[in-house]
């Protein structure tokens, strides 16, 4: 089959990028993340970048679809990481990060809401997928999955998606190019990627919660097991979330989904 001019263009450019050590470009695949993983139990190096134009079966956190109209960036990276199995979940804080520092450089103002959701005005813009493999004392491998609305006509979303979805494309109203999108976030993410193989763990969070809201917030998380509100006072060294409950009981929480009382109120 011929190659897209997308495939063609996109190849090009990942040949370009420093990090990137081997690249796998689509027009339209289920999921990124699955194809990254296969590569990565297969043995594909670390640098190694799966990107598609669109996702037929684009995943989100706890198995939700994530929509994956043209105009929006689908990536998977993956990584093996020497650093101690309990720090990979900052992984997911480090691209968070790293996206939200890409969406600085236009002038637009990004939040984070833990853990990773990456959001403009309160509206969410992109969201991070973590999924690895342990073997040890560190990780075989992990796959960073990244979801990012670019340059989505929010048309193109679902009309639940609509409401609290925005993407850049709608926020600076103006043309954003793909490629230079994704070349100022490699330039960020390779430079948080050293730091985080230096274990210099302090530094990326101290990064990250220069842009999250969610610290100092009451707010209601959901994990697998509870449903639990309080005060998010803090987050830990490996990236858990310290909530202060009404009865004055810190809890640590790994994952969870996150709201907000305040926007809970106005929905
Ligand atoms: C979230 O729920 O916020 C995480 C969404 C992550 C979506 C990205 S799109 C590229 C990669 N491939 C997937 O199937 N999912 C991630």
């Amino acid at each position: 089959m011929k190659e897209s001019t997308f495939v063609k263009h996109t190849t090009l450019f990942l040949h370009s990028v420093d990090f990137v050590k081997n690249s796998f470009v689509f027009d339209e695949l289920d999921s990124t993340n699955a194809t990254a993983k296969e590569l990565a139990k297969k043995g594909a190096q670390e640098g190694t970048v799966v990107i598609a134009r669109t996702q037929t079966h684009g995943r989100g956190r706890f198995d939700r679809r994530w929509e994956s109209p043209e105009g929006g960036v689908y990536l998977s990276l993956v990584l093996r990481p020497q650093v101690p199995l309990e720090k990979t979940s900052l992984l997911s804080f480090l691209a968070a990060l790293a996206v939200a520092k890409t969406i600085a450089t236009y002038g637009v103002q990004a939040t984070i809401k833990w853990p990773n959701d990456v959001r403009v005005n309160g509206k969410k813009i992109a969201g991070i997928l973590l999924e690895s493999e342990g073997g040890g004392s560190t990780s075989t491998y992990v796959v960073v999955g990244i979801g990012m609305n670019l340059a989505i006509d929010l048309k193109q979303l679902s009309a639940e998606l609509q409401t609290t979805s925005t993407s850049l494309l709608n926020e600076v109203h103006q043309a954003v190019d793909y490629h230079k999108f994704l070349q100022t976030f490699f330039r960020i993410f390779e430079h948080f990627y050293a730091i985080y193989q230096e274990q210099r763990f302090s530094n990326i969070l101290a990064e990250w919660k220069t842009f999250t809201d969610t610290l100092g917030k009451q707010v209601k998380i959901q994990t697998i097991a509870e449903t639990v509100q309080g005060t998010a006072v803090d987050i830990d060294e490996s990236g858990f979330l310290l909530l202060r409950t009404s009865e004055g009981e810190l809890k640590k929480i790994l994952s969870g989904d996150c709201l907000y009382f305040d926007e809970l109120h106005h929905a």
